[in-house]
């Protein structure tokens, strides 16, 4: 096969996988977390900090935290708040708790489980977020539906999604899902490429 057929034949499994995930959404495993400890773009630390809009002394919610990117920084400026972080995985959990543990992080909980069925009572958080997860999750509305109910009312649930991924969620997806869901959408941060969506539970 010449370099030109090799090319294309790369590129066509590359889509032919992309498709496949897209289709059959499923967590990102354990051993492909290199994915995830990279920088990343457009939906940084800083630009989710501004639209979560967090205060000290709140109690916020993590959904698939994968190594700890977001939970160690918004452990920190939630502070004495308390971070409840929750994964399908029990070794993203134990991942992000070591490197708090290293950090001297003591306000982070964790819980392991399936975000269509979150382990809380109602009314239990003033915000919640998860970033490159919604698209992981089979029923993503009955996830939504689970974040509105574990929300205070007024309380805020940013959706973070980066194109490339291959479970992006579009802005105008996403939106018809949190409004059916019973979330009042706020505001978008962000560019094309990479984008943050603030809602409030009505
Ligand atoms: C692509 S990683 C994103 C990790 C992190 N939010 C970040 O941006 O670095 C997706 C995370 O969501 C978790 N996840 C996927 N489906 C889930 C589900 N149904 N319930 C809870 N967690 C889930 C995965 O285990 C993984 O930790």
């Amino acid at each position: 096969m010449n370099a030109k057929a090799l090319g294309l034949a790369a590129g066509a499994a590359v889509g032919a996988s992309a498709l496949w995930w897209r289709k059959n959404p499923s967590a990102c495993p354990y051993g492909q977390r290199f994915w995830i400890e990279a920088p990343h773009p457009f939906v940084t630390r800083a630009r989710l900090r501004e639209v979560l809009a967090l205060a000290p002394g709140e109690r916020v919610l993590e959904v698939g935290p994968g190594t700890g990117y977001y939970s160690l920084h918004v452990a920190g400026w939630i502070a004495p708040g308390q971070l409840d972080i929750f994964d399908l995985q029990q070794e993203m959990l134990d991942h992000t708790m070591r490197r708090a543990r290293e950090a001297g992080i003591e306000n982070i909980v964790p819980s392991r489980g399936d975000a269509r069925e979150l382990a809380y009572a109602d009314r239990t958080f003033d915000a919640a977020y998860l970033v490159t997860v919604l698209g992981e999750i089979p029923d993503q509305e009955a996830a939504l539906r689970d974040l509105a109910r574990v929300l205070r009312p007024g309380g805020r649930l940013v959706v973070g999604e980066l194109f490339g991924d291959p479970h992006w969620v579009s802005p105008g997806r996403l939106l018809e899902r949190a409004e059916r869901a019973g979330l009042a959408f706020a505001e978008r941060s962000g560019t094309p490429l990479g984008y943050f969506a603030r809602f409030v539970r009505r």
